[in-house]
């Protein structure tokens, strides 16, 4: 399916690995011209020369900056001020105790989870809405809406990301300017992958085994009993920015493996 992006320009945060590098590369499969977003240059530089070789129709560009800092934010925005489609994915997580979140941790994940992806569209939603057209799309978590309890500092900025896009998208009204959610649930980044090879490290077992091991135990209620690959969700994220798409308005998007035991 051809999904009428070819030459729209986007910005992916946190897209030199895991499910940003593969929303950048389902993007650039469509003809988007991507931004690719970290905080090492080098490493964007990398990322950026493998998407181009992959795909040489299209112009992959350097944005690297600490976008959680505000002035590096505005200098990328001043940098690349044009752009049809942003994806706030850049995010941060890690499995806490209640008693560990600290103020400080707090005030961490807020500033990363969610002031960043707000700054970002702070400056250009506006822009989005004087063109009449747009995509922005948040990158969520199932703990949005079914929370653990392993990680309550970051399952709160989650679900907060949900009520910012409901909120942003009732400004947008009337044009063909869209702001989302997804909901991935666990998903097979490097970050997880490292975590699941740590955790069998003294066993002779194939990734396979490790996997289906790691889900029955720690996960029995995914329903795939198996991790979202990067490029299901990368793949989601191309048709949600897709003129397809134009009547999820301020919708919260699940691809959690059926994670969620409820329908909505
Ligand atoms: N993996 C999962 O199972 C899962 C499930 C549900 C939702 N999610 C959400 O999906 C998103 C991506 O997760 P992931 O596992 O793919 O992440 P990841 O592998 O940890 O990748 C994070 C990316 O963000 C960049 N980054 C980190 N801090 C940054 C900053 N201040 N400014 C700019 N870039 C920054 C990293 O590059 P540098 O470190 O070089 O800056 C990297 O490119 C997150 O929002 C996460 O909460 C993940």
């Amino acid at each position: 399916m051809d999904m009428g992006l070819i030459n729209k320009t986007a910005l992916v945060t946190g897209s030199t690995k895991g499910i940003g590098k593969a929303i950048a590369i389902e993007l650039a499969r469509e003809g988007v011209n991507v931004l690719i977003n970290g905080r090492s240059a080098d490493e964007v530089e990398r990322v950026v020369n493998e998407i181009k070789a992959e795909f040489p129709a299209t112009t992959p560009r350097n944005a690297a900056a600490d976008i959680v800092d505000s002035q590096q934010r505005e200098a990328l925005f001043n940098k690349f001020p044009d752009i049809d489609i942003l994806v706030n994915n850049m995010g941060i997580y890690e499995i806490m105790q209640y008693e560990d979140v600290t103020d400080e941790v707090w005030e961490t994940y807020f500033r990363t989870n969610v002031l960043a992806a707000n700054g970002l569209c702070k400056l250009y939603l506006p822009e989005m809405l004087k063109r009449e057209f747009g995509r922005i799309i948040f990158i969520a978590s199932e703990e949005a809406v079914m929370p653990s309890g392993l990680m309550p500092q970051y399952g709160v900025t989650k679900s907060m990301l949900l009520s910012l896009a409901k909120s942003l998208s009732k400004l947008t009204t009337g044009t063909e300017v869209t702001v989302n959610t997804l909901l991935p649930g666990p998903t097979l980044s490097e970050n997880v992958q490292h975590i699941i090879d740590g955790i069998y490290a003294n066993e002779e077992m194939t990734w396979a085994e490790k996997e289906r091991s790691f889900m029955k135990t720690n996960l029995p209620q995914s329903e795939i009993q198996r991790f979202i690959r990067p490029s299901e969700i990368g793949r989601l994220a191309a048709f949600v920015c897709s003129p397809f798409a134009s009547a999820f308005k301020g919708s919260p998007i699940r691809m959690d493996g059926g994670m969620v035991p409820t329908i909505f």
